[in-house]
C-alpha cells in the first residue's frame, strides 16, 4: 500500500535572493574592516551542514552528547512543567535532538504541533518532511527564516515551547545575545516557555580541543566559509592558504575561530566588486562560541524579563539546559 506523502506547511521568509544580498552585505562590510570578520551563519551550505554533523560525532566535541544526555534525562520534567502542545525549534538543522522532545511531549499526550525555523531551506524541508512522516498526529510547519529576525513569524496560540539548543546562543556576542533574549521574551505569551542549551565554562584545553580536533574536521568546516563565498560571489579564495585557528578568549569567555593567512595574498570577489588583501599571518574571524556560567545564564535571562524556572546540567557539569518562562 502506498503512503501519502506527509504534508508540511512551508513558509519562506528568506528567499535565496535575500540570502545572497545578506552575504553580499556581510562580505562587503566584514572584509573591508580591521580585523576582518565573517559571521558563522555562512558555514552552513550543504557541505557545511554535513561537516557540522560530523563535528557532533567527534570525540573532542562533547557538547552534543552532553546535551542529548540532559534531554534524555529531563524530557519528562520538561513535558510536565510546560505541558506544551507546540514545540518550536530555532535553528533546527536536522532536528535530531528534537525527537527527544517530540517523544516526551507526545508521551505526555499534549503535543499537536511542531514548528521548525531554520535558514537552510533544503535541510529544513527534508527534516520537516521526515518528522511529519514519523509523527503522523503532529502538524508540522517549516519556516525558512533567521532566528534573529523572524521570531515574530512563529504561529501564535497554544502552549508553545521554544527550543534553542546546541549552544547556538553562544554564537551571539553579549550585546546581540541580550537583544535576542529580549525579542524572544517579547514574542512569548503566557503559558509559553523557552528552553536554551548552553555550553559551560571549563578548562581552556578541553574547550579549545573541541574546536581544534585531531582529525581536522573543524578546520575544514571553518574553511568552508571561503568555499561558500567562492561559489556565491565568484571569489578566488584558496582555502588551503589559510590555517585554522581556535583560541580561548579568557576575557570574553568564548572560543574564537579564525582563518589565518599563510602568505601575503590578494583575493578577488567579483560578485561584491571587491579585491581584498591579506598580509601573511593576518586573521579573518569566523565565529565566537561563548561559554557560560550558571549564575550568568540566570542573570541574563532575568535581565531579559524571564523567570528562570529550571537549570539542569549533565553528570560532568559540561553543558546545561535552562528552562525559562516570561516573568
Ligand atoms: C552550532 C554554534 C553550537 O559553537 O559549538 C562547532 C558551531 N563551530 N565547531 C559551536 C561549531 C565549530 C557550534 N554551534
Amino acid at each position: 500500500m502506498r503512503r501519502l506523502a506527509p504534508t508540511v506547511d512551508v513558509e519562506v521568509l528568506l528567499t535565496s535572493e535575500d540570502r545572497r544580498q545578506a552575504l553580499l552585505h556581510d562580505v562587503a562590510t566584514g572584509l573591508t574592516r580591521t580585523p576582518k570578520d565573517l559571521p558563522p551563519k555562512w558555514f552552513y551550505d550543504e557541505r557545511g551542514s554535513e561537516l557540522f554533523a560530523e563535528i557532533t560525532r567527534l570525540p573532542e566535541y562533547y557538547l552534543t552528547r552532553r546535551e542529548r544526555a540532559i534531554l534524555a534525562e529531563r524530557v519528562h520534567e520538561i513535558a510536565a512543567d510546560t505541558r506544551a502542545d507546540t514545540l518550536v525549534e530555532l535553528g533546527s538543522g536536522t532536528s535530531e535532538k528534537t525527537r527527544f522532545l517530540l517523544d516526551g511531549l507526545g508521551a505526555a499526550g499534549v503535543l499537536r504541533r511542531f514548528v521548525a525555523l531554520d535558514v537552510s531551506e533544503a535541510t529544513l524541508r527534508e527534516s520537516a518532511a521526515r518528522i511529519a512522516g514519523e509523527y503522523p498526529g503532529v502538524m508540522v510547519t517549516a519556516i525558512v527564516g533567521d532566528f534573529d529576525r523572524h521570531l515574530g513569524a512563529i504561529p501564535p496560540g497554544g502552549r508553545r515551547l521554544i527550543a534553542f539548543l546546541g549552544s547556538s546562543i553562544g554564537n551571539f556576542g553579549p550585546v546581540e545575545r541580550s537583544r535576542f533574549l529580549a525579542t524572544a521574551q517579547a514574542t512569548l505569551e503566557e503559558g509559553d516557555a523557552l528552553l536554551v542549551g548552553v555550553d559551560l565554562v571549563k578548562e581552556p584545553e578541553r574547550l579549545v580541543a573541541a574546536y581544534d580536533d585531531r582529525s581536522g574536521v573543524t578546520a575544514e568546516f571553518n574553511r568552508n566559509v571561503l568555499r561558500v563565498v567562492n561559489r556565491e560571489l565568484g571569489a578566488d579564495f584558496r582555502p588551503e592558504c589559510f590555517d585554522h585557528v581556535a583560541r580561548w578568549d579568557a576575557a570574553g569567555e568564548w572560543v574564537e575561530l579564525a582563518l589565518r593567512s599563510r602568505v601575503d595574498q590578494r583575493v578577488r570577489i567579483p560578485g561584491a566588486g571587491l579585491t581584498v588583501e591579506f598580509a601573511r599571518g593576518e586573521e579573518l574571524r569566523t565565529e565566537i562560541s561563548a561559554k557560560f556560567r550558571p549564575e550568568g545564564v540566570r542573570a541574563e535571562l532575568a535581565a531579559a524579563g524571564f523567570e528562570p524556572a529550571r537549570f539542569w546540567t549533565d553528570a560532568q557539569d559540561d553543558f546545561a539546559l535552562a528552562l525559562a518562562v516570561p516573568a
